[in-house]
């Protein structure tokens, strides 16, 4: 391996996406917005496959906030449909490349059988070490945040632990994304440039990657695009750069 190949900064270990802008892409084609939310769908399917292909070992998805749900009846009812319809047709393909799913957000408010199809994901892939896919629905960052703290504040009534034994760490492990990584790349699609309540706590030191794609566009090469722009970018997590310290 030659000086200049071994310089390249490494991949992300984990990435996460705000897969945005669906809607948009059926409405610019007058199509209705489920059929954007469908083909969102196989731009999922596109970025696990890239995921494993380029070695990436954690992927989290943000497939439906808690705010979602004040979108009109009929999309929040073709959104669970087509959740339902993607674990019911892709689970064994998933299990069989080994793929862990892993979903976070809050379950109470959903419908009892898309909770179940969640429950049966996640059980029949536990051992799965390839690649752990992470899905965020019914997701809010703030909400897991306060749940971290009434499940620490919990611990420490019940006498486990002290006030002062609640660190950065433990925290983090009381999160629904315990255990997991930090993303160290986020990608957001559309243009569109916030994070919507999404894994506030996570994402601090990630590096930011905005996109114009639409998510049903996003294909490998957007995938593979993003990271190169990752690996170009130097995380100085509040220290200096390599050059200045030299
Ligand atoms: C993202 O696409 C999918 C979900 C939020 C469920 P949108 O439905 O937000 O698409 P736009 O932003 O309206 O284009
Ligand atoms: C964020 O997208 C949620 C998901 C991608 C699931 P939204 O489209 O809901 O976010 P806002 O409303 O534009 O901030
Ligand atoms: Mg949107």
């Amino acid at each position: 391996m030659g000086a200049e190949e071994s310089s390249v900064r490494p991949k992300p270990r984990h990435i996460a996406i705000i897969m945005d802008g669906n809607g948009r892409w059926a409405e610019s084609r007058g199509l209705p917005r489920a059929e954007g939310h469908r083909r969102g769908v196989e731009a999922v399917r596109l970025a696990v496959e890239g995921a494993i292909e380029q070695g990436i070992p954690h992927l989290t998805l943000f497939s439906f906030s808690s705010e979602n749900w004040s979108r009109p009846a009929a999309e929040i009812s073709a959104l669970m449909g087509l959740l339902k319809r993607f674990i019911r047709r892709d689970l064994a393909e998933l299990h069989r490349n080994g793929v862990r799913i892993r979903i976070i957000g809050e379950r109470t408010g959903v419908e009892e059988d898309v909770v179940l199809l969640l429950e049966e994901a996640e059980q029949l892939t536990r051992a799965n070490t390839r690649l752990e896919l992470t899905v965020a629905f019914n997701y809010g960052a703030r909400a897991e945040i306060a749940r971290a703290a009434a499940k620490l504040a919990g611990q420490v009534r019940a006498g486990e632990i002290e006030p002062g034994d609640i660190t950065e760490e433990r925290f983090a492990a009381a999160l629904d994304t315990g255990g997991t990584p930090d993303p160290d790349l986020l990608i957001r699609t559309s243009g569109e440039q916030r994070l919507s309540n999404f894994l506030l706590w996570q994402l601090a030191y990630a590096e930011l990657v905005f996109t114009d794609v639409l998510w049903p566009d996003f294909d490998r090469d957007h995938l593979a695009s993003a990271i190169t722009t990752y690996q170009s970018r130097e995380r100085r997590f509040g220290g200096l750069s390599a050059r200045s310290s030299a």
